[in-house]
């Protein structure tokens, strides 16, 4: 029953989807731009467009001194690069902008843990999905949700413009808050600004293992996320990047970067 309800406002809240992701608007706290690829030398330049907030997929890693944009997505993308014999220039800004930075032609691909849902697909093109991932509620620990009942009156944050975020104003009675970065959404929790947020699975961990307050919460039947890489409408390098990342799946080298950022997760 409560599996069937979560599954279902999953499915009848994507329409959302054209009001928070197909505006096009540049978001206005657009974070700084960084390049962060193996330079190929002779090929072409892409600009990579993506929302540096969420590890182990994207994330600024300063501890060699320097500002670094790695993570998952990062090695998946110099992993095709390289393949494909591109360059790659990295654009850092807030998740909901994404869609936009293509339509606008400001990006070339985005690489975000992005799902290729239907509403965003009026809007840009995907490739072939390269990982899967789930949906929990993450609380303070001692707030245990086993159902989206028990949200009934609380407070739930989500990301803005993400399937979470969807997912979350799709559950009856709660009031949702919405912000632009995953850490001011577990921020919400950690200060009891919010009771609750939906986040992926492989995100959330990290922060739980950094923070004994936060716990998970499975909700049986949470539909799971695949990502996918977005381009603009109608992109040559659709086909070329699917050829890439199937090889990347038949040789391993996709599971050999999933182990090494996921691992122990899942
Ligand atoms: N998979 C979710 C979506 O596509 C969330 C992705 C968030 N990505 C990020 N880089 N913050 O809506």
């Amino acid at each position: 029953m409560k599996k069937t309800a979560w599954i279902s406002t999953m499915a009848t809240s994507v329409a959302l989807m054209s009001v928070l992701t197909g505006c096009g608007a540049p978001s206005s706290d657009n974070r700084t731009s960084s390049t962060g690829a193996t330079p190929s030398a002779g090929g072409p330049t892409l600009v990579l467009a993506t929302s540096a907030d969420y590890k182990p997929y994207e994330f600024h890693d300063t501890s060699s001194g320097q500002d670094k944009i790695v993570g998952f997505d990062m090695d998946v993308a110099n992993a095709i690069a390289k393949q494909l014999h591109f360059n790659i220039k990295v654009e850092d800004m807030d998740f909901d902008g994404l869609i936009g930075a293509l339509q606008s032609g400001r990006a070339d691909f985005v690489i975000a843990g992005m799902t290729p849902t239907a509403e965003r697909k009026k809007s840009v093109d995907f490739s072939d999905v390269y990982y899967q991932a789930t949906n929990i509620v993450l609380t303070k620990k001692g707030h245990a949700v086993k159902s989206l009942d028990d949200l009934k009156g609380e407070t739930v944050a989500a990301q803005l413009g993400s399937v979470q975020e969807t997912a979350a104003k799709a559950i009856p009675g709660v009031k949702v808050e919405s912000l632009n970065t995953i850490p001011n959404v577990v921020q919400e929790v950690v200060t009891n600004r919010a009771q609750a947020a939906v986040i992926e699975d492989t995100v959330a961990k990290g922060y739980v293992q950094n923070n004994p307050s936060l716990q998970i919460n499975e909700i049986p039947g949470v539909k799971s996320n695949g990502s996918a890489i977005a381009f603009p409408k109608g992109s040559k390098w659709v086909s070329k990047f699917n050829t890439a990342i199937e090889k990347m799946k038949q040789d391993g080298e996709l599971q050999q970067l999933a182990d090494k950022w996921f691992s122990g997760q899942k």
